[in-house]
């Protein structure tokens, strides 16, 4: 199979045409570039871009800022970039430079970022409106306060506020529609994780440590082109399942047990978001059964509430329906489910929602709700739908029978113009297919 095709030029070009049309006629983006963040000594964490940055560059380099100044004769869209530097290109590979930059991106103009504190308070002299993000780098905003004093005093005396507004507001709500080009991105990352789960799957046994399943899923990421994880995998076996965020992933797997993987590749810059709990011995025992089929049917119920007009929370109470009347069924709650929700007693056995957006961040931005509405759905949204039930032996409700039990089904829906498609339908979901997937894996190996 080919890899999809790389966003094009034309697609950057278009996002920061939208934003320049969502800005204030006088105003002034200042988007600074991720910073490499050192580990140790001259060790640096993996460099990973800042999302915002990516969605309206593609450039991969630290120290950067892109500049869009709506309306501005000369250019609207300018980056500021690191120059060549022959001796630090031999240990970190070769820089585009500010020469290139313009052409190889797109843009309008390009300058050395050694430059950017003489040239950008004469580019903020007629500006009104900065738009930077608020929050995440702090010395970024000290250095965009350095620029407006020196704007100011170049303007010659006190001139009206200069208004610094949050650039998330305008980047977010463009970044939660994804287009044809991100789907095809989307799709490869799902492609990749549903692949990567199937494989863990048939390297489950008891015993077995569940650092080997994380290494079969990495060694699939990898060898399929994606970046890696898009965020750390969860490998929990029997009770671990019942940690959200375990990531130790070095426990054997229980003989008899389950366990739940929550892994997800990033794939040009896009993130999947999968999970899924299987017995480690290939087959479900009974009271794993009844858990299994009931999440499975919540996530059903839930998948079945995605399409344009619904609400974001539509697909959770849906879920939630489905769970507490299940619960009920089994003895482990009492009352109706109305009442049930209302009181929240469900909470101690559901944990978390349902669903959250993805895209280039696991956790994708954009608005779940305006003041008291809960968000409508539209075309292009993709959102994960991952209903869990745990059951920590410690909780005092916990019934004996399904102690240390915990499971989440997790997959990635896009919505459609008449409903929904499921990202990452390459990985069984069904009890029974799960089994059988385990078994044929087992047989081959
Ligand atoms: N993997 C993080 C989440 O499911 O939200
Ligand atoms: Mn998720
Ligand atoms: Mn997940």
């Amino acid at each position: 199979m080919s890899a999809p095709t790389p966003l094009s030029q034309k697609e950057y070009g278009q996002r920061r045409q939208a934003v320049l049309r969502a800005l204030a006629p006088t105003g002034a983006l200042l988007l600074p570039a991720a910073r490499e963040c050192l580990r140790n000594g001259d060790t640096h964490f993996p460099f990973r871009q800042s999302s915002d940055f990516l969605y309206l560059t593609g450039f991969q380099e630290p120290d950067a800022v892109l500049v869009l100044l709506p309306g501005r004769a000369a250019g609207e869209a300018l980056l500021f970039c690191r120059d060549h530097d022959a001796r630090r290109e031999r240990y970190d590979g070769p820089r585009l430079g500010p020469e290139q930059a313009a052409e190889a991106l797109g843009l309008d103009d390009a300058f050395p970022l050694s430059d950017i504190d003489d040239i950008l308070p004469s580019l903020l002299e007629d500006r009104a409106q900065i738009y930077l993000p608020l929050g995440s780098d702090e010395a970024f905003e000290q250095q965009v306060q350095g620029w407006i004093e020196e704007c100011r005093s170049r303007r010659g005396g006190p001139v009206g506020a200069l208004e610094l507004t949050d650039s998330g507001h305008v980047l977010h709500e463009l970044r939660l529609k994804k287009s044809p080009g991100e789907l095809r991105l989307m799709r490869e990352a799902a492609r990749i994780s549903a692949e990567a789960h199937c494989r863990a799957m048939g390297r489950a046994a008891p015993g077995v440590p569940e650092y080997v399943l994380e290494a079969e899923i990495a060694h699939t990421f990898r060898s399929s082109g994606a970046t890696g994880p898009a965020y750390p995998s969860i490998v929990g076996g029997g009770a671990n399942a019942c940690i959200m965020h375990y990531v130790d992933n070095a426990a054997p797997l229980p003989e008899g047990g389950l366990v739940l993987i929550d892994a997800g590749a990033e794939y040009q810059g896009y993130a999947a978001d999968i999970t899924r709990t299987f017995p480690v011995s290939g087959r479900f025992s009974d009271a794993q059964r009844q858990l299994y089929d009931l999440v499975y049917a919540a996530q059903e119920a839930a998948i079945h509430a995605v399409r344009p007009g619904a609400t974001f929370n539509d697909p959770h109470l849906a879920s939630q329906r489905v769970l507490i009347a299940g619960l009920i069924a089994l003895d482990v709650l009492t009352g109706t489910v109305d009442e049930i929700l209302a009181q929240g007693r469900a909470m101690p056995f559901l944990v978390h929602r349902c669903s959250h957006w993805l895209g280039l961040d696991v956790h994708d931005v954009g608005d779940y709700r305006f003041g008291d509405a809960w968000r409508i759905l539209e075309p292009g949204m993709v959102l994960t739908i991952e209903p869990g039930l745990y059951f920590p032996a410690e909780l005092p409700e916990t019934p004996a029978r399904f102690a240390g039990l915990g499971l989440r089904i997790e997959d990635d829906v896009l919505v459609t113009k008449t409903g929904f498609e499921v990202l990452t339908e390459g990985v069984p979901r069904r009890a029974e297919e799960i089994e059988a997937l385990m078994q044929a894996r087992r047989r081959a190996a």
